[in-house]
């Protein structure tokens, strides 16, 4: 479906059309008109189990660059937007679209990281476009996959998961059984899991996995209580942890068997998990209750734009947006000069994210403070820095 406003947007899928379609009421920018617009691809997860992930990325970038006049260097935007559906095998496909169809010079994309590799494997053979990650945390992307032209504005899946390890065996945890989805991100950041927990004396007694992204959960659950584990370890996100949560809860487990995580296990949706979230500990580069005055004023300005309550993945659809802004307004809105956009996107800092200070490494990935938050009312409390300034190691990276 291909609708032509103002700036012309592509839609895949109807889904992808309602997610942007606060974009069709903005202004018209006469001032701007005859300048070339700048493309952005944007591939995401519009339907399915990831869907309010998608969706809440999409709002606070268009957010970002609404607050920015909606140009980036003076010059006009203009979208083609595609819903992922989760799809693996058709990520080369949707990639493909955006390079050689739409001749991007962004894209801004995926939440899974499955399609994240996909994705890496095509552009980073590329010198253009250069695609920054709002959410996917495969450590390959930044790690063997690196590129100078691929970058993420979220974090690896190491990066939280391994000092939630930490704090489990810090709370005098020994034993622990870890629970995903069978896929790169539940694989990484369970095995990051484990080692945090098991390098501070704590035994992980197995590895439980369910296919993505099913919600089937009860074999593992009655698992789970003959093993007995003082913990459990467990990733899981959007309508898939509202699942997992309750059914945890209702298992009768959530007494005797605290559940730690990477923080994705609730956010966002504990509203929908209500008194089953409640006391749940995870670790993650965000939470709503951070205090800072750009969380404040981010908060309240998505919240009064889209109707609903901000999270880690609006953040960091709002970062991606402010790393686009600076690298285009330091080249005077030339992107096509890619290395100088390159060189510009290496050398940002973000001193003011809604998540605190954050800059990027040289494997183009966030250094970033990991927060221990819990779960207290509905709200993520935060405990306190569970690891300060955390540089994913970046394992094969020829760019470190
Ligand atoms: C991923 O696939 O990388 C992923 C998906 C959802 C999350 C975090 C990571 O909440």
């Amino acid at each position: 479906m291909t609708k032509k406003i103002n700036r012309r947007h592509v839609l895949t899928g109807a889904a992808a059309a309602s997610a942007f379609g606060m974009a069709s009421t903005l202004p018209t920018h006469f001032a701007i008109a005859g300048k070339a617009p700048i493309k952005i691809g944007i591939l995401l997860p519009y339907s399915g189990t990831y869907a309010m992930l998608g969706n809440s990325i999409t709002d606070a970038f268009r957010l970002r660059m609404v607050m920015a006049g909606d140009t980036m260097g003076g010059r006009p935007i203009e979208y083609s937007v595609i819903d992922s559906e989760m799809s693996v095998p058709k990520a080369p496909q949707n990639t493909n679209k955006l390079v050689t169809r739409e001749k991007v010079d962004f894209i801004v994309g995926p939440v899974h990281s499955g399609i994240a590799q996909a994705m890496a494997k095509i552009i980073g053979r590329r010198t253009s476009p250069i695609m920054v990650v709002p959410n996917a945390g495969s450590n390959k992307v930044t790690g063997e996959l690196c590129a100078p032209n691929i970058f993420r504005a979220s974090f690896s899946n190491w990066q939280p998961a391994y000092p939630g390890g930490e704090v489990m065996a810090n709370d005098g945890h020994q034993t622990a059984v870890t629970i995903s989805w069978k896929y790169a991100a539940g694989i990484q950041m369970m095995d990051a899991g484990k080692s945090g927990f098991e390098k501070n004396g704590g035994t992980v007694l197995k590895q439980l996995y369910v296919p993505f992204p099913d919600v089937e959960f009860q074999a593992l659950l009655s698992e789970i209580a003959a093993l007995k584990p003082d913990a459990v370890f467990s990733f899981f996100s959007g309508g898939g942890a509202v699942k997992f949560v309750k059914d945890y809860a209702a298992a009768g487990l959530k007494q005797s068997i605290p559940l730690y995580g990477p923080g994705f296990l609730t956010e966002g949706v504990t509203e929908a998990q209500g008194e089953a979230a409640e006391g749940i500990k995870t670790t993650l580069h965000y939470s709503t209750e951070l205090t800072n005055p750009t969380n404040v004023a981010f908060k309240a300005a998505y919240e009064k734009s889209t109707g609903r309550k901000a999270n880690v993945f609006a953040v960091q659809g709002y970062d991606t947006a402010s790393l686009l802004l600076q690298a285009a307004a330091v080249v005077g809105g030339d992107v096509e000069a890619t290395d100088a956009v390159i060189h510009a996107l290496e050398n940002t800092s973000v001193p003011d994210s809604p998540r605190g200070p954050w800059k990027m490494s040289k494997a183009h990935n966030p250094i970033q403070d990991i927060y221990l938050r819990q779960v207290v009312g509905g709200r993520h409390k935060v405990l306190g820095v569970a690891a300060e300034a955390l540089e994913d190691p970046a394992t094969g990276c020829k760019l470190v």
